[in-house]
């Protein structure tokens, strides 16, 4: 997703490219003391929302203290799902759920804070007429409603989930009908703004907005109660929006808010819709094995579009050779209606389409080929009884050669080994605990199984050449994730990502709520897998995991450690500590601690993790400590850990030279001896972070 996509965004990114810096030094206080509260878990938002959710006067930045939490709840959904096009939130609310996110509406809707006074604004006495009559009476020569019709007499909104207009900057409500205009602003439920801003030209927008901006707010600044109701309790009333919806277009999906818990799509008409060349009717025991090995493999996050149908595919997924979409795996004609059990199992162990096409390998075939049979006919079963979607994803974008059938081959031929695997482990009731010998393999096997195939770890954790691939596509040597410079460290090495002496329940705990009592959290592309595929495995397919990781031969890169990875000059350490230091107190110091050790909750896990002793900080590749860093984000929302604290991003805040400085100090404190971060590094890896 593009920043720059809409002029909303490439307005907001001048404004606060100079607003940003101040505002995140003023709202940060010195010394803060840490309180398990909503407040200090919203910091992550507050630094560009304004210190409790006040816009700051000058900035693009919209308020959100005090609106609808119905309304704010739908805009966090917007954003994550790409209605409304802003990466850096985005990608911030992406590993969060749809608990929290309704908690964080409710937290910002209960905040009543004061507004600041009206902005002043130069306004012809023809514009202050026109904005006038458009806000309080309308034009139904245009065919458009008063704006007082829906957003309140006052002009202070309408439960529950209609936003005032009164207190927003006017290059905010600019933007935002622009943004409608030009259909870069959607929703995921129906949507009546879209006709009115198409109707308005830009003269009639830029007076309402100017006189909307100018308007002083009235004593009581709370959103009205819904329409229908006579007290004023703010209890939700169905249908509040009613007169919307006279005007609404159909929502962007033809999904309700949040319907997506990756385990909650049950298969609507179970056995029914079963292939009719499959031999036998599976049973809805086969049907719920296909769906938690679905689960196991993660396939639903690929195969679905954000905020799309459940695996109706259509997601692109981003290689350096071009653009893969992946495809529909409901049983609809665009899908996988005419296939049978053999078709898709050659889909898996092959990487054949049914009609003979050798697949891109953005599928992780080299993965699947060591799914045993038995397993693919479960999930055969499973999906076969999905409701069908009938939607074709996109043509393949991908670049001659490559997109050639002959290119795959070659590829294939050097890369591609199919798996031998006749019986799946997973079939076995699993090891007892107290493990003799024999069970003891038999879970290292299971575990085995669920690394290379159905887990698909080597899809990012292995090294990667310049064809997008490794000799062993099952190594686990650590590699980074092209297009999106993520670095998936080595599962061998345990100064990166191997946990060969972490105690088992660390492990377990990692995989299943993001996070370890001692401080570890997974972040970016990890988040994704463990609150989308491993917080949902059960008990003993975790545990035969961790045992199998914490059986793979180690490396120990610290042997090496402080060298420049090659092809990096190295900047000359300590160069400019002093800055380092500063930045570090005056950013970082008031979550992370004085001397790096992070914030403990009183159940003793961490808010706000350590940078001491960090496999993140201290690793060869800054890559992830600079992802991290520029982007911010929470820790994945899981069962075991619903409500992450949040860390802001600072891409916008500090400057490459000030970013290498203050990463290459982190990386020789606290006994750390890692190489320095150079300012090229964070230039390429901003580049890509504003894009
Ligand atoms: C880097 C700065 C930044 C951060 C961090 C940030 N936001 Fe935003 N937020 C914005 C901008 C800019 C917009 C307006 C985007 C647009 O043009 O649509 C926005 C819009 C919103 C809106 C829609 C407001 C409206 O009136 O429609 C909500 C709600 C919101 N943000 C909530 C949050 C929450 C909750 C967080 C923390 C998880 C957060 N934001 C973090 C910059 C930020
Ligand atoms: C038919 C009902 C209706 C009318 C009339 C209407 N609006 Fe809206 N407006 C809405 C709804 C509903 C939303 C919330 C959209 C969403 O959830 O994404 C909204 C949202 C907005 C927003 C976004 C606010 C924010 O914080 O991002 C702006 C700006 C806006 N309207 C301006 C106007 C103006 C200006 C007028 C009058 C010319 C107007 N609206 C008339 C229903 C209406
Ligand atoms: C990393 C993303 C990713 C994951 C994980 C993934 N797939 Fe796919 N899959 C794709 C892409 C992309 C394609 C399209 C490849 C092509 O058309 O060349 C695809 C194609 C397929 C096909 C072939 C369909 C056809 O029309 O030829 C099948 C079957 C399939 N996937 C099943 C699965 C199953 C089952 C899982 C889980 C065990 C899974 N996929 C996990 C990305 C993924
Ligand atoms: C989509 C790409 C992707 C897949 C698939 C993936 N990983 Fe990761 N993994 C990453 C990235 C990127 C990181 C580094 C970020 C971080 O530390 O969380 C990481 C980090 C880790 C870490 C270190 C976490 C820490 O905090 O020290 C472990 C352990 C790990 N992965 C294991 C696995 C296992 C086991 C699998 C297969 C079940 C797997 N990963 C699948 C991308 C991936
Ligand atoms: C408002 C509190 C807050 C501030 C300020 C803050 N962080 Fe964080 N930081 C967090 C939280 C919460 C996490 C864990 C969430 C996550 O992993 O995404 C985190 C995670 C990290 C991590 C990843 C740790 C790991 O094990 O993967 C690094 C590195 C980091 N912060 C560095 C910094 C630096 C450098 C600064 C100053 C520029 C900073 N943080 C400022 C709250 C904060």
């Amino acid at each position: 997703m593009s920043v720059l996509r809409n002029w909303a965004g490439a307005l907001w990114l001048a404004c606060s490219l100079t607003t940003a810096p101040t505002l995140l030094a003023q709202d940060r206080p010195a010394a803060v003391p840490f309180e398990d509260s909503m407040a200090q878990r919203m910091q992550a938002c507050t630094a560009c929302h304004g210190a409790e959710g006040r816009a700051a006067p000058d900035g693009y930045y919209p308020r959100i203290a005090g609106k609808p939490a119905g309304y704010l709840y739908n805009q966090l959904i917007n954003f994550r799902d790409g209605h409304r096009g802003y990466r850096l939130m985005g990608q911030m609310l992406e590993p969060l759920s749809e608990a929290y996110l309704r908690e964080m509406a409710e937290y910002f809707a209960q905040l009543d804070l004061p507004y600041p006074p009206p902005a002043r604004i130069t306004l012809s006495d023809a514009e202050r007429r026109r904005g006038e009559t458009l806000a309080l009476r309308g034009d139904p020569a245009l065919k458009v409603p008063a704006c007082t019709q829906c957003h309140g007499a006052q002009l202070t909104g309408v439960l529950p989930d209609v936003p005032g207009l009164l207190g927003l900057p006017r290059d905010y409500l600019n933007a935002q009908m622009g943004a409608w205009r030009t259909g870069l602003r959607g929703a995921h439920k129906a949507d009546c703004m879209a006709p009115i801003a198409r109707s308005l030209s830009h003269s009639d927008v830029s007076a309402v907005s100017g006189w909307l901006a100018s308007q002083p707010l009235p004593a009581n600044t709370r959103p009205a109660p819904p329409p229908g109701t006579p007290s004023p309790k703010d209890k939700e009333p169905a249908g509040g929006d009613n007169f919307c919806s006279q005007y609404a277009e159909p929502p962007a999906t033809s999904l309700p808010a949040g319907s997506l818990p990756a385990t909650t799509a049950a298969p609507a008409a179970a056995s029914s819709t079963a292939s009719s060349t499959s031999p036998a009717t599976p049973t809805q025991a086969t049907i719920e094995r296909g769906r938690y090995l679905s689960t196991l493999g993660n396939c639903q996050t690929c195969h679905t579009v954000q905020g799309g149908t459940p695996y109706a595919g259509g997601r692109p997924i981003e290689t350096p050779f071009g653009t893969v979409f992946s495809s529909n795996l409901t049983p609809a004609a665009a899908g996988l209606k005419d296939w049978t059990a053999d078709d898709f199992w050659q889909a898996l162990h092959h990487g054949t389409s049914r009609d003979g096409r050798l697949l891109y390998p953005a599928f992780p075939y080299n993965n699947t080929t060591h799914i045993a049979r038995e397993d693919s006919d479960a999930l055969w079963a499973y999906f076969q009884a999905l409701p069908p979607a009938e939607a074709a994803p996109p043509e393949h974008q991908v670049r001659w050669p490559f997109n050639t059938q002959a290119a795959l081959w070659v590829w294939r031929t050097l890369y591609f080994e199919r798996g031998n695997t006749t019986q799946s482990p997973l079939a076995a009731s699993p090891a007892p605990a107290e493990a003799g010998v024999t069970s003891a393999a038999a879970e290292l096997e299971r575990g085995a199984y669920l690394v290379r195939g159905l887990g698909h770890c080597s899809a990012c954790h292995a090294p990667r050449n310049a064809l997008g691939a490794n000799r062993d596509m099952l190594d686990l040597a650590g590699g980074i994730i092209p297009r999106q410079n993520w670095y998936a460290p080595s599962l061998n090495d345990v100064h990166e990502a191997g946990v060969q002496d972490w105690p088992l329940p660390d492990v377990v705990a990692l995989f299943q709520t993001g996070r370890t009592q001692s401080g570890a959290v997974v972040s970016g592309p990890m988040a994704e897998v463990v609150k989308h595929s491993t917080q949902h495995w059960r008990p003993e397919d975790l545990r035969a995991m961790a045992r199998y990781l914490q059986s793979l031969p180690r490396t120990d890169s610290a042997a090496g450690k402080g060298a420049s990875p090659p092809g990096r000059a190295s900047a000359t350490p300590g160069r400019n500590a002093e800055l380092g230091a500063t930045l570090y107190r005056n950013h970082c110091m008031q979550c992370h601690g004085e001397q790096g050790q992070g914030v403990r909750t009183a159940d003793g896990h961490f808010a706000y993790a350590p940078l001491a002793g960090n496999r993140t900080v201290s690793m060869s590749s800054p890559a992830n400590l600079l992802q991290i860093v520029l982007n911010g984000g929470f820790a994945p929302a899981t069962a075991g850990h619903p409500r992450p604290f949040g860390m802001p991003p600072f891409v916008l805040a500090l400057n490459d030279a000030e970013l290498a400085e203050l990463l290459t100090y982190l990386r020789s404190q606290w006994g750390h001896q890692a190489a320095p971060v150079s300012e090229l590094d964070v230039r390429q890896l901003r580049h890509m972070a504003v894009r």
